[in-house]
């Protein structure tokens, strides 16, 4: 049983296969946390909280003659606010008499077999795995509100998730200020925090940080989760490395403006909150109204941050993408962005749809420009019609054309935002996002919708729905391309403003799951500005995201590594782009552009009938070796095989096929040096006793030479060479 509640202890056990998360109710009602690590085989984690009598560390009024336990100090599952905890509350409130105080003490719990749907918002999906859930409900007898706290054990997946619903058990308004999803206070130890911040154009750079006693903030308020500031952050050994050391993980499951605090403390103990931006956040509970939180996805492991990765790995390809995708295989597409931007014709589509049919290419997508009046991104968007003069024939004839080559039709969408010059602004001026005193902060020259008011998500549905009716279309590229300001809904009173923001992410989320719904063999990749939306709760909708709008291969190698220690391959969107590359004027060889697109879904994004004879060949390869390793890439443990000192030469990366049958090992240079150092590559994930061989060489190495005594390679000469080994077990 994951999940046991032994009555006499009022002790709660969460057990994985590899982890333990222990509750304790006590004395007063407080929900303490008791422990989460290794299993303890049954052993009651309390004794290591002691009784220390810690000054201006106040006491709640029944503990006024226990002044050793105070609850700045003890370890909780969910702090309130305002009465006596002074580390990061994990909810505001403001009652009806104006006090903003809540105390949470344990009410009543409830086990649950499997995993309730959380209205409204993405989850991590149970399909039919050990998943057992508990729900502890907490309250604030004075105002009235409880807390449910809802954890789902992820048995074998090593996983728990969480969730907290507030219920307004009273008969006045409660204003919420803040609503955590989840609160991780980890009592021992010295530990540095993880996080993943950027810009656009390099997403997701590992940022690694000693804790000290002080609270380190990651947090997006730009409407978007962000390509700054990643809703994933690790809590690490201060000496944890891939393969050592303990690591928490605690990722939101949220494509708005989230917060995830890390507080150190006067006694050495670690806070994790994370949630919802408080920052623009104001809910108003009537009597009886109920607000769910996202969903966090938290995990545990002694092993290091591989380890680590292969548990996000797994639980999101399986359990947050629909999990139909680990057999359906995703097609090798190509993008016209960059290869025309805006302009360009049907017959130019055509044209390099043909060619690209001829090597392998199996979809074809049209990016922006096709709709409205849209020659540049200035104007058209909000009219979702197409442009007859640009596409003669409209999509009907194009994507009619192009199933004639054999391939599949995809096209570009931003749904949620609006031009000032289109004709739905004109229409519906209302419908923008718009302080009314203010005149609107532009980016792109665009603005964003109201995802908040349901007549403007009818609107998108229904637009969409007409064009992917009219013509054969098994794609969606969906982007966005700007922040978020002025946030203010004209749909909404003034009261409440503050629920705009959240709103329009459940306005979001509420248009994708009708779109998927009306046409479930619709495929959509995720997309904003490359990798800005880039977050479990996209990913719930869209099995891929375009992971950067910089399409550099040597800037793609600390991209997708960045993005690697949370987010399997599987979800990164990857393409071979033009030499010298667009965004950095860069030159790097075809084949290192495969080698490094072929670790993320693998396209094109260029012009391919511009390319030479011979190119056209190397391409026609490429996808050759991609589709033969395409579920070994899908499906496997994914590994990072350099330190940070060889990082500054090369990389390398390594997919094992999880029953340790085959690896792949993909190596790129970024720096050539003359009378290099011999680099050696030591492999990971295979059995130890089996003899691997090296495909079209006559060299048969044991696993445990491979991994323990490494590989030496002398790679080509030149710019940017990379190589591809692969290694099959005999
Ligand atoms: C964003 C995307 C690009 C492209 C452009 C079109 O920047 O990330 O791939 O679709 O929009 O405007």
């Amino acid at each position: 049983m994951a999940i046991i509640f032994d009555e006499s202890r009022k002790l709660f056990r969460l057990s994985t296969t590899n982890s333990e998360y222990q509750i304790k109710v006590d004395d007063i009602g407080l929900v303490i946390h008791n422990y989460y690590g290794r299993s303890t085989c049954d052993t009651d984690m309390s004794y290591q909280i002691l009784s220390v009598d810690r000054g201006f560390s106040g006491n709640l009024f029944e503990n006024r003659d226990n002044r050793g336990r105070s609850i700045d100090v003890l370890p909780q599952e969910f702090s309130g606010c305002g009465v006596g905890d002074y580390r990061i509350s994990s909810v505001g409130v403001v009652a009806k008499n104006g006090s903003r105080s809540c105390d949470l003490r344990y009410k009543s719990h409830e086990i649950i077999d499997g995993k309730p749907e959380i209205p409204g918002l993405p989850s991590v999906r149970p399909y039919d795995d050990d998943v057992t859930t508990l729900v502890i409900t907490l309250e604030d007898k004075v105002i009235g509100l409880e807390a449910q706290l809802f954890y789902s054990v992820f048995a074998d997946k090593d996983v728990i998730t969480r969730h907290t619903r507030f219920v307004n058990v009273s008969d006045k308004k409660i204003h919420l200020e803040k609503a955590a999803s989840a609160m991780l206070d980890v009592q021992f130890g010295s530990w540095d925090e993880i996080h993943f911040a950027g810009r656009h154009c390099m997403e997701r750079q590992m940022s690694r940080n000693k804790l000290t006693q002080d609270i380190k903030v990651i947090s997006s308020k730009r409407g978007m989760s962000s390509h700054h500031e990643n809703p994933f952050v690790i809590l690490c050994d201060h000496g944890a490395t891939e393969t050592y050391g303990d690591c928490y993980g605690m990722m939101l499951m949220y494509s708005g403006n989230h917060k995830i605090e890390i507080e150190q403390d006067q006694a050495g103990s670690t806070r994790i909150v994370a949630g919802i931006n408080e920052e623009n956040f104001s809910w108003c509970l009537e009597a009886s109204d109920a607000f769910d939180t996202p969903e966090a996805i938290m995990a545990y492991t002694p092993s290091g941050l591989e380890q680590l990765s292969h548990i996000y790995h797994n639980i999101i390809r399986e359990n947050v993408c629909d999990r139909k995708y680990m057999e359906i295989k995703r097609p090798v597409l190509i993008n016209n962005w960059e290869a025309t931007y805006f302009d360009f014709t049907a017959e130019k589509i055509i044209d390099i749809a043909k060619t690209a049919s001829e090597l392998g290419v199996e979809m074809m997508v049209l990016d922006d420009g096709w709709f409205g009046k849209r020659d540049d991104d200035n104007s058209g968007l909000g009219d979702w019609f197409v442009n007859e003069k640009k596409l003669e024939g409209g999509l009907k004839r194009l994507s009619d054309e192009i199933g004639k080559l054999g391939m599949k039709f995809g096209l570009w969408f931003e749904p949620e935002m609006i031009n000032e010059d289109s004709n739905l602004f004109r229409e519906h001026p209302d419908w923008a996002l718009v302080d009314p005193d203010r005149h609107p902060t532009m980016a792109r020259n665009q603005m964003v919708l109201d995802m908040s008011n349901p007549k403007v998500e009818d609107y998108l549905f229904n637009c969409i729905s007409k064009i992917l009716d009219d013509a054969n279309i098994s794609y969606i590229k969906w982007d966005f391309n700007r922040s978020i300001t002025n946030v203010y809904s004209k749909n909404l009173p003034n009261k409440k403003q503050g629920e705009v923001s959240h709103r329009f992410v459940l306005g979001t989320y509420s248009l994708l799951e009708r779109l998927l719904n009306a046409y479930p063999n619709l495929m959509i990749e995720g997309c904003s500005g490359g990798g800005g939306r880039f977050d479990a709760g996209m990913l719930y909708y869209c099995p891929q995201i375009w992971c950067s709008d910089d399409t550099d291969a040597i800037e793609r190698l600390e991209i997708q590594e960045g993005t690697s220690f949370g987010y399997p391959v599987s979800t990164v969107g990857s393409h071979v782009s033009a030499s010298p590359n667009h965004q950095t004027g860069r030159s790097t060889p075809l084949a290192t552009r495969g080698v490094v697109a072929m670790s993320g879904t693998f396209g094109y994004e260029l012009d391919v009938t511009k390319m030479s004879e011979e190119e056209k060949a190397e391409v026609k390869e490429q996808i050759k070796t991609f589709n033969k390793y395409y579920w070994l890439i899908q499906k496997s443990d994914y590994y990072r095989l350099v330190n940070e000192e060889q990082a500054e030469v090369y990389k390398a990366w390594e997919f094992a096929a999880k029953d340790k049958s085959e690896a792949l090992v993909n190596i790129v240079v970024k720096k050539s040096q003359a009378n290099a150092k011999i680099k050696i590559i030591k492999l990971r994930g295979l059995e130890e006793d089996a003899m691997y061989l090296l495909e079209g060489t006559d060299n048969m190495m044991s696993g445990a030479a491979l991994m323990y005594g490494g590989f030496a390679i002398n790679i080509a000469m030149g710019d940017y060479p990379s190589a591809q080994l692969h290694f099959v077990r005999q």
